[in-house]
């Protein structure tokens, strides 16, 4: 049989999805691995795309998106990022962000070019590098408390990087960057003429202070150079549903539009409609979902602190980046025992690159009742490595 395409054969497939692929459907298993959250899309969200059915709103629609929800993101962008972005030119609504994160790739690269991402990475990343073509280069930020600093950027630039990906609320650990250090990395990426796809999906659950982790596309000079996804899938519980979207000048979303068109012809007509409502009249979802995860942050981290476990202090999203190095096991060996022997599911730091071994992504989008049991579960499980005292 001849080859099949190398740049597919080298990718691998998602260590989260993998991990979860060992969790059988009858075990009781708690799950605390995917990046989704326990509770429901939001009335009128759902209401709306019951509505769509009803009305057989259920054709293609134009191939980048309803001009309706067009509109409706271009409003909602120009307050968010406070920016214009024209929604007949420069917004593609996409099959969640993982088909924006795709599309770019695809878009942006050439075979050879360098795709520069700090490690740890969200898998998505790696593998959508390694189909378009393109080689992964990892910037190792565990030693910058695990964010990407113009120094490590200038140092992993050659003439063979096109862009730079990041991702602030970040997954795994949650870290996110001040407008000052996103201004940092925004005059090396100016000076070195590269592109930067800022993954901007967990930006409205944000801890502290904030109501928003700010985003590299809003400093100066930066617009023409940057492409920026986002979507509904967790600030609106709507994982299900496959909406993102991609912002983008109109030059490099013209080009993507020939992408999408071909991959997937457009997203659903009726999660779009649902979409509109999402971030019209259920827009205050997101700051309704802070305090929730907020209490389970807490939970999590008291408990972590009481076991003596290191992580990183999450600022936003819902993951936390637990340091196991400690265990003296590899992260993978550690989560396969931990899921065997006390049916605790934990994400393996190397799904997020070989330079996350030593953590593991524990996800608090769970209730607090799952939580408490997980904990009781892990401490179990150290104790019994007598890492936790009896
Ligand atoms: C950083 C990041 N980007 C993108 C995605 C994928 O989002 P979607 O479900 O909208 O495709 C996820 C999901 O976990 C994520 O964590």
């Amino acid at each position: 049989m001849k080859n099949i395409n190398k740049y597919v054969e080298e990718a691998q497939q998602s260590g989260i999805r993998h991990i979860s692929d060992f969790v059988d459907d009858t075990s009781d298993v708690i799950q605390l691995t995917v990046g989704e959250i326990d509770l429901p899309t939001p009335e009128k969200t759902k209401l709306a795309g019951i509505n769509a059915i009803k009305k057989n709103f259920t054709k293609y629609t134009s191939n980048a998106g309803t001009l309706e929800l067009r509109k409706v993101i271009s409003t909602f962008v120009s307050k968010h990022y406070g920016m214009a972005y024209d929604y007949k030119n420069e917004i593609t609504v996409t099959v969640g962000v993982s088909e924006g994160i795709d599309l770019t790739l695809r878009t942006l690269c050439n075979a050879g070019d360098e795709i520069i991402m700090a490690s740890p990475a969200y898998p998505a990343y790696i593998t959508s590098t390694k189909i378009a073509g393109a080689k992964p280069i990892f910037i190792d930020t565990s030693k910058t408390d695990f964010k990407l600093t113009p120094e490590l950027l200038k140092s992993a630039i050659t003439s063979k990087t096109k862009a730079v990906i990041l991702n602030y609320p970040n997954n795994p650990t949650g870290t996110i960057l001040s407008v000052d250090e996103l201004a940092g990395l925004a005059e090396v990426i100016k000076k070195n003429d590269l592109y930067v796809i800022t993954d901007d999906v967990y930006d409205l659950l944000v801890y502290g202070s904030i109501k928003q982790s700010p985003s590299i596309v809003t400093l100066p000079g930066m617009k023409e150079r940057t492409v920026v996804l986002n979507g509904l899938s967790k600030s609106h519980s709507m994982t299900g549903w496959r909406i993102g979207y991609v912002l983008a000048p109109e030059s490099i979303s013209q080009e993507m539009f020939k992408v999408h068109q071909t991959n997937v012809g457009g997203a659903s007509s009726i999660s779009q409609a649902a979409a509109i409502a999402a971030m019209t009249e259920d827009s205050d979802n997101p700051a309704k979902l802070v305090p929730i995860f907020a209490k389970r942050k807490k939970f999590i981290t008291d408990y972590l602190d009481k076991l003596n476990v290191p992580f990183v202090n999450p600022e936003g999203a819902f993951y936390i980046f637990a340091d196991i190095h400690s265990f003296k096991m590899s992260s993978w060996d550690f989560s396969i025992w931990l899921l065997k022997t006390y049916k605790l599911a934990v994400v393996p730091g190397t799904a997020f690159s070989e330079y996350a071994e030593g953590y593991i992504r524990i996800s608090y989008a769970a209730d607090l009742a799952t939580l408490k049991e997980a904990m009781s579960r892990l401490e179990s499980a150290l104790k019994s490595l007598k890492i936790v005292n009896e």
